[in-house]
């Protein structure tokens, strides 16, 4: 087995799910949006946007939106937990996030199909700069699912995302309070052919 920094890095990093209320600094956050937007983009479209919310008022505004918009909310294909996340989203105290004092939006432009590809690239760097610098993070679907809900899109809208964007992801980033386990990697998904 190989070691580097890189290789150690992207072994290393996991699903943070329990974070500290100390809110990461200044120059993290802008360490962890420089990676994401180093990227790779199709065409180096670069029309993502990535909304950095670290108000706690405003986040438990949407941690609130997002559960009232999980009462709506009809799953449209038998992705595995959806119909889990719908019922425990309405559980006291859930938060979509995992109370993380730092949630990243990544929106990008309508009708460009790498509009997800593009974004979980650099969400990825940014999870591995997050790692690096010894911070959690979690990649949070729910805003995505979401991304149709009129009173959802109105506060992201608020927040300063353009109604046409397509919600394509966010970050949930903080200190770690709890370390997660390191799900094993399945066996038999990589080939080569020599
Ligand atoms: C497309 C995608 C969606 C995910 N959505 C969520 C989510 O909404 N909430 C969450 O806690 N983790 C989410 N995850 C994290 C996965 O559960 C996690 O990557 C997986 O269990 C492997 O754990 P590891 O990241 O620690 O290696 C998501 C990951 C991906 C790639």
């Amino acid at each position: 087995m190989i070691h580097n920094e890189v290789l150690d890095c992207i072994r290393s990093r996991r699903s943070t799910r329990q974070f500290k209320e100390e809110q990461i600094k200044e120059e993290e956050l802008e360490a962890l949006l420089e990676a994401a937007v180093w990227a790779p983009s199709g065409s180096n479209s670069q029309s993502w946007l990535f909304t950095a919310v670290q108000n706690q008022e405003t986040l438990a505004k949407l941690n609130g939106l997002v559960k009232e918009g999980f009462q709506r909310w009809v799953p449209d294909d038998d992705y595995p937990g959806k119909l889990g996340v719908k019922a425990s989203a309405q559980k006291e105290g859930w938060n979509f996030f995992h109370h993380a004092p730092t949630l990243i939006i990544a929106s990008n432009r309508p009708n460009y199909e790498n509009a997800m590809a593009d974004c979980a690239l650099a969400l990825e760097n940014l999870f591995l700069a997050a790692n690096s610098l010894g911070l959690g993070s979690c990649y949070i679907n729910q805003l995505h699912w979401l991304r149709h809900d009129p009173e959802v899109r109105e506060f992201l809208f608020e927040l300063g995302i353009p109604k046409e964007h397509t919600i394509c992801s966010s970050a949930a980033v903080g200190y770690i309070a709890k370390e997660s386990v390191v799900p094993p990697r399945k066996e038999g998904t990589v080939r080569i052919i020599k």
